[in-house]
């Protein structure tokens, strides 16, 4: 299962392409596969991402601003409803292909674990079943001074909303810049990436830490590491495989051929 030995990353191209049989084989004998996704897979469901050049988040605002302790203690309003147009966004979507494939491919694997970056929910609501959330998730909120997650809340004239326990402000339940992960979701993403024997990387920039790191974890404990992404990221000259392409095009395309 180790990738092949000074095998140089092999970049396909094209939505048409073929997938490496190695590949196909690899991923019919692992006993167990992990999977990484970030807001690329997303990017076909309408939800941007943050990096890309015209369309990401970050070209648009400043996440010093927005995704911070310290943005929230200074303009709770503007924080409150950013996320809340976000919010708005992600109900919208839909579930696209790519989050569809990899449903299929925890069915057709034994061992499968699939982490994300993303806080839209969109895995759960395409029907994968266990989902590590490394970032937390938009839809749900949690009071900022007790650090529990609020089951139901309402909009009221004061923005944010507030805790009904304590009084204190809502905020959403996403990792903001500065703050730590949730522990459970961390030690299980880094026990998965150092177990499998296939690690896929589908639209991360890889630049994220701590998450950039779990491929190359996986990588050093000898699984075949695939990246899938239309674009270059430090993971593509390491990865044995890198798939250049939309995820909601890769991913079909892998399965029917699996
Ligand atoms: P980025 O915006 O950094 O990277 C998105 C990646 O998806 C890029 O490498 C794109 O080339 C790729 N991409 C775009 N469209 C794609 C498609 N259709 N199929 C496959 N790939 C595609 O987003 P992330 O890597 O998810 O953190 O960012 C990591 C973290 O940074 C986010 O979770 C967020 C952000 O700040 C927090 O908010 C804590």
């Amino acid at each position: 299962m180790n990738p092949p030995e000074g095998h140089l990353s092999r970049q396909v191209a094209g939505a048409a392409f073929s997938i490496p049989s190695s590949l196909l084989q690899a991923l019919r004998c692992a006993r167990h596969v992990t999977v990484l996704t970030g807001s690329g897979i997303s990017a076909e469901s309408g939800v941007p991402t943050f990096r890309d050049a015209q369309t990401g988040l970050w070209s648009k605002f400043k996440p010093e601003e927005l995704a911070t302790r310290g943005a929230f203690q200074r303009n709770p309003k503007l924080v409150w409803e950013w996320y809340a147009w976000r919010r708005e966004l992600v109900a919208q979507a839909e579930p696209n292909p790519g989050h569809l494939a990899l449903v299929e491919l925890e069915r057709r694997v034994s061992g499968f674990t699939l982490i994300t970056q993303n806080v839209d929910g969109l895995h759960q609501r395409a029907g994968s079943r266990d989902v590590v959330e490394l970032h937390g998730n938009i839809t749900r909120v949690k009071c900022f001074e007790e650090d529990q997650v609020v089951p139901t809340w309402q909009e009221t004239d004061e923005t944010p909303p507030l805790c009904p326990r304590c009084g204190g402000r809502l905020r959403p339940d996403v990792v903001w810049f500065g703050e730590m992960l949730p522990a459970d979701a961390i030690d299980r993403a880094v026990a998965a990436s150092q177990s499998c024997n296939v690690f896929l990387s589908i639209g991360t920039s890889t630049l994220v830490h701590p998450a950039a790191a779990l491929p190359f974890e996986a990588l050093q404990h000898k699984a075949m590491v695939v990246e899938i992404n239309p674009c270059s990221t430090p993971l593509t000259t390491r990865a044995p495989y890198a798939l250049r392409g939309a995820a909601g095009q890769v991913l079909p395309r892998l399965l029917q051929m699996l």
